[in-house]
């Protein structure tokens, strides 16, 4: 027996279920083998390999670049640390938006080589198509609405989204749309928290918020920002659990220190 069929994996039916009751959901991104090992010891439920991969891992100024190898690269080392939490690969910018077979295609080798469970796309009625295709083809997917960074040029600000009545009752349509299409689980990024409200209250698709209140169905946050390793960063949305980076600059600090003045290896540590 493999070690692997003693645990129950999340599926998307077990997130189903949770919406229906009423249970959150608890998300957070990952990148390599090692961290996924320690969230999903945690008892995560979904990691996400984000596309954030480009600012926090690749140090882009936007996420544009990552492309779909390094993102390959990246979510088979997840699921290789993932023995419980269903992994989720965001679709990098330029491998879906060309039209419904490049997204399938992308899509297909997402799955294929990097073992991941999802995918993950951004927008709306503009992908509709794209995601039935996905799901058509037997591929989860999960959407992603409100603030969506692979858009930064087109809108020129990462200030929340659908302040305004007429882009809250577009992303309403959205969302509807993007359930309509077969997505399982919807990401709504950065809007009021009424909206994330209304939005969680009329699909009936688990609904996923970073910056969208404390009325959705779960929150995902970067790992990242959630364990204090980015500064820089602090929008009103996240909380910080921990200060890895001072922890890693102390420790690596001492480290220096000790190796300096030759405290390490001491006698025992040497063979
Ligand atoms: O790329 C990412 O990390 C994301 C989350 C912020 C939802 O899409």
């Amino acid at each position: 027996m493999s070690i692997h069929s003693e645990v129950k994996r999340v599926t998307t039916h077990t997130l189903q279920k949770m919406k229906a009751a009423g249970e959150k959901i608890s998300m957070i991104t990952a990148y390599d083998y090692s961290f996924a090992g320690i969230f999903d010891e945690a008892g995560i439920d979904i990691i996400l390999v984000g596309d954030s991969a480009a600012n926090v891992m690749v140090g882009h100024e936007t996420t544009l670049p990552i492309t779909l190898d390094q993102m390959i690269f990246m979510a088979g080392s997840v699921v290789r640390g993932a023995r419980r939490a269903f992994v989720v690969c965001d679709l990098p910018f330029g491998s879906y938006q060309g039209n419904s077979k490049e997204a399938l295609n992308s899509s297909i080798r997402i799955m294929k080589e990097s073992g991941a469970h999802a995918v993950k796309l951004e927008g709306g009625v503009e992908i509709a198509d794209s995601i039935k295709r996905i799901v058509d083809a037997g591929i989860p997917v999960m959407g992603h609405l409100g603030l969506t960074p692979q858009s930064i040029y087109k809108f020129g600000t990462y200030t929340v989204r659908a302040k305004e009545e007429a882009e809250a009752e577009q992303l309403i349509k959205n969302a509807n749309l993007v359930q309509e299409a077969g997505a399982f689980a919807l990401v709504l990024e950065k809007i009021p928290a009424a909206l994330g409200k209304q939005v969680a209250e009329e699909v009936s698709i688990p609904v996923i918020g970073i910056g969208a209140g404390m009325h959705v169905d779960g929150q995902v946050l970067v790992m990242h920002d959630l364990l204090g390793i980015t500064k820089d960063f602090s929008p009103r949305f996240l909380r910080r659990y921990a200060d890895l980076r001072t922890d890693v600059l102390n420790a690596t600090q001492q480290y220096i220190r000790d190796v300096r003045s030759r405290d390490f290896p001491n006698a025992k540590e040497q063979y």
